[in-house]
């Protein structure tokens, strides 16, 4: 991997492979007494929140744990002062302590890229505005392997609020680019104007009888924050009649998937979300160990060894 990850786009397939190919190998790590291997020991990594995060912000934090890297975690909620300038002075003051890695979370489009320039660190994107969040599509791409099969078989239905979507627009390519075939489901004003050129190799749907064909439904949330008075729909009930994926929508086989948190009710029902077709409660399982692989490739590229050295051949940390 290069220094950083940005973008989904920074990553070929074979890297991706390689990745998940890692992350495999730290499944055996999570099942020891002892979670943790030295690896990273005396590496620090630093996560710095400036929006809302459960899953990322813990899973980063304990992947970088479990590596047994020092982490130090900020949850800063953004404030009034201008954000550019808010990320550069916290990113130049951290960097005086000379961290390996910043992970980022901000509402900017573009702030990941930014913090680059203010560190030598490496600079992880844990989701910039309704740009990208490489992390998720990675570890929904290893889920999809480890749960339902090869991806390059598989055709993945995304319904929702595909407009609003960071985690649209990285795991699109990262699917498209292995090979799944994807379809597009959303009501025309939550569908992007330039969806087809945004999202080539996909087929775009208003319909969600359309979700039908897909062997996996992935469930978007309805990103009220991003919406301001827009209007995007009528109403959430009409949406949630509409396209909320509820169990007589399901086909038998199907699976659903969701990246949390959910609005239940909404984009689906509590039926769906806790029945048995969810693979979302192993989306968030699989994020520590993704996220685990990520950290690895990144930081033991420019030490020891080639990044995909058996990392778990180490022996756990006392
Ligand atoms: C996603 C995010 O923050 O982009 N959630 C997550 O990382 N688990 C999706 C969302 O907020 O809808």
């Amino acid at each position: 991997m290069n220094q950083s990850l940005i973008s989904i786009e920074d990553l070929g397939g074979d890297e991706i492979a390689r990745i998940l190919a890692t992350a495999e190998r730290f499944e055996e790590v999570m099942r020891r007494d002892i979670k943790r291997v030295p690896t990273l020991r005396g590496r620090t990594v630093v996560s710095l929140f400036f929006e809302a995060s459960t899953r990322t912000a813990t899973s980063f934090e304990l992947a970088a744990k479990r590596l047994s890297a020092d982490v130090v975690s900020i949850k800063a909620s953004a404030s009034s002062v201008e954000k550019g300038e808010t990320l550069k002075d916290t990113i130049l003051t951290l960097n005086a302590y000379g961290p390996d890695i910043f992970v980022i979370r901000h509402r900017a489009v573009g702030a990941c890229r930014a913090a680059t320039r203010y560190t030598q660190a490496g600079v992880l994107n844990a989701g910039d505005g309704m740009h990208q969040h490489p992390t998720q599509a990675l570890l929904d791409v290893y889920t999809l392997q480890r749960e339902v099969g090869p991806v390059d078989r598989l055709h993945v239905a995304i319904v929702g609020d595909i407009m609003h979507s960071r985690v649209a627009r990285s795991l699109v390519p990262a699917l498209t680019r292995l090979g799944a075939a994807v379809t597009l489901v959303a009501p025309p004003t939550l569908m992007p104007r330039d969806a087809d050129i945004a999202f080539p190799g996909t087929a775009i749907s208003s319909d969600a009888a359309d979700l039908d064909a897909a062997d996996v439904i992935y469930v978007l949330r309805m990103q009220h924050e991003r919406m301001g008075d827009g209007g995007f729909v009528p109403s959430i009930r009409e949406y949630a009649t509409r396209y909320g994926v509820n169990a007589a929508r399901l086909r038998p086989g199907q699976f659903v998937m969701h990246p949390g948190p959910m609005n239940r009710g909404v984009e689906l029902t509590d039926a769906v979300a806790d029945g048995p077709a969810a693979l979302i409660q192993q989306q968030a399982a699989n994020g520590l160990v993704v996220r685990m692989a990520v950290i690895y490739d990144l930081l033991a590229e420019g030490t020891s060894g080639r990044a995909g050295a058996a990392p778990v051949e180490a022996r756990s940390a006392a």
